[in-house]
């Protein structure tokens, strides 16, 4: 017995100093660690970062942290959640795109899951389930496949410019209208066949619901998950209470574009995976898989290209001397421009370049997570750590871009042009594995789109009842996206003559 107790007592104190051995060992790897990882700011005891970093226009932040660290890489942690920011074009291609396999998982979207989202490629993380829906998404929207779309987009492109000169009150909505109308009917076959559309009212929600839900994964939800269980009337759970009250605009976008869509059968994205469905028993997508991928082309492809349009609005009713020069060029052509003039069209695609620059859509992108531990310039970027790239930092850094907060398209035509010889941006539509998939369609929905107007309509300043001009200082939202607050403008038709061809050409539309 005296035995086994002396054995008993000598292990203890065995497995004690062996657990402190390994305490102490811990935590000087952790230290070391620690020393490795990129700056950043201090944070606060227990909350970390989570309060350092503001919800409203948070990469404005980022930025000035990357200048007062003196680095591109900025690292930031609360409750064990890890994440980067990545300030420089240089760091994030050569982490996401020339390290793409390690950086091509996303966090987990606690906040979106409590919003009730399908299955999304856009949030879904690295694995089979993700690379069988990027499968089936990208092909129908590389470079030369979206040219089925042209038709569509450029028809739609007219109805905009009419819709505009019908009724400029409304333009936000003629906007919307054309952005919905072309990803409606790519992923289900369905028309919006007026501005008061019941589609539009959804796809009006579902926007909302998304821009205004704050970052993607930066909520105390995604930080902290355990937190998504609390009531939502605490103080503290402002983003608990979005999502809850948001969910249902996620869930009807989701759903009912669906069924309308099983019940018109119309050749979509949807009538077409139903098919190979049906003919491939047991495919591996699903319906519950269909559902999720056509609610993305929907969501992903209708509120980006509207925000990106009011932006054009915005910017040449802002720069009269652009929307001058841009309406010569188009004027040109003789004709309403069309698809095959559209590459000849240079300074269009600058205003669009520049519209890019000024006000990035997604300023700090989608958030990617990295696989495994990783060095970049001797600093560790651990395991599952969340990476944001700064896009707005890298298309307003002062080294590259010339007064950056000046719209200036010319800026990227060399100096023998009248320019400043910059670098087009790169970067709006993400980067690496998880590259927007409908970049390619946007490109031509704005291009089309922008070509259009400029022929057949004068954008300038509202107008009061004394007919006088009511200049303002436009208004933003920096919430998440980046978003124009709805602003007033005056639409009138160029000349009797476009106005004649732009009717003409709806009529054969
Ligand atoms: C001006 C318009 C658009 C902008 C600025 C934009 C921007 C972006 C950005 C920044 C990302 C994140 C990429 C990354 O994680 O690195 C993204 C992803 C995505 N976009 Fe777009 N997008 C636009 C239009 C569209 C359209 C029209 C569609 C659909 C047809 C679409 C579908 C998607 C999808 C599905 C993803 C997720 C890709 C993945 O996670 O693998 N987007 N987009």
């Amino acid at each position: 017995m005296t035995f086994i107790c002396a054995f008993t007592s000598f292990d203890s104190l065995l497995v004690a100093v062996f657990g402190l051995f390994a305490w102490y060992a811990l935590r000087l790897l952790q230290r070391k660690r620690t020393g490795l990882l990129p700056p950043g700011p201090p944070g606060e005891f227990l909350l970390g970062h989570y309060r350092t970093v503001p919800v409203d226009a948070a990469f404005k932040k980022y930025a000035e942290w990357g200048k007062q660290y003196n680095s591109d890489i900025l690292f930031f942690e609360t409750f064990g959640t890890k994440w980067i920011v990545l300030n420089s074009l240089k760091a994030a291609t050569e982490l996401l795109d020339k390290r793409g396999s390690n950086y091509a998982d996303r966090p987990r979207f606690v906040m979106f899951e409590e919003m009730g989202w399908s299955p999304t490629l856009t949030w879904l993380r690295w694995g089979p389930k993700y690379h069988l829906h990027r499968k089936v998404l990208q092909p129908p929207f590389t470079k030369s496949k979206v040219c089925q779309y042209r038709e569509h987009q450029r028809e739609q492109a007219l109805i905009l410019c009419q819709g505009l000169l019908n009724d400029p009150t409304d333009w936000m909505n003629a906007v919307r209208r054309f952005s919905v109308s072309i990803v409606l009917k790519i992923a289900y076959g369905l028309e919006v066949d007026s501005p008061q559309s019941p589609w539009m009212e959804l796809a009006k929600e579902s926007g909302e619901a998304i821009g205004k839900s704050g970052a993607p994964a930066s909520s105390i939800m995604d930080r902290f998950p355990p937190t998504r269980y609390l009531p939502s009337w605490l103080p503290f759970m402002e983003r608990l209470r979005f999502a809850r009250t948001w969910r249902h605009a996620i869930q009807n976008i989701t759903h009912l574009p669906f069924q309308a869509a099983l019940e018109v059968k119309t050749p979509s994205f949807v009538q077409s995976r139903i098919a190979i469905h049906n003919s491939n028993p047991p495919d591996p997508f699903t319906m519950e898989d269909i559902k999720g991928a056509a609610a993305t082309i929907l969501i992903a492809g209708s509120d980006t290209t509207s925000a990106a349009l009011n932006l054009l609005v915005l910017y040449l009713l802002l720069n009269p001397e652009v929307q001058k020069k841009a309406q010569g060029e188009v004027d040109s052509l003789g004709s309403l421009p069309t698809f095959d003039d559209i590459h000849r069209l240079n300074y269009l695609h600058l205003v669009l370049n520049e519209t890019y620059r000024m006000c990035p859509l997604s300023p700090l992108g989608i958030p990617h997570a990295s696989l495994k531990d990783d060095i970049y310039e001797a600093k560790l970027i651990p395991k599952g750590t969340i990476v944001y790239p700064n896009v707005w930092a890298m298309f307003h850094d002062e080294t590259i871009y010339k007064e950056p907060e000046r719209f200036w398209p010319e800026r990227y035509l060399s100096e023998e042009e009248g320019g400043n010889g910059e670098p087009l941006p790169v970067g709006m539509f993400g980067f690496g594995r998880r590259i927007c998939i409908g970049r390619n369609l946007a490109e031509n929905s704005l291009l089309i789109a922008l070509a259009i107007m400029l022929a057949t309509v004068e954008i300038g300043w509202p107008k009061g009842k004394d007919g006088k001009e009511k200049r303002f200082e436009p208004e933003w939202s920096f919430r998440g996206q980046a978003i124009v607050l709805p602003f007033r403008a005056s639409f009138i038709s160029r000349s009797a003559k476009s106005r004649e061809m732009l009717e003409i050409e709806v009529a054969q539309s």
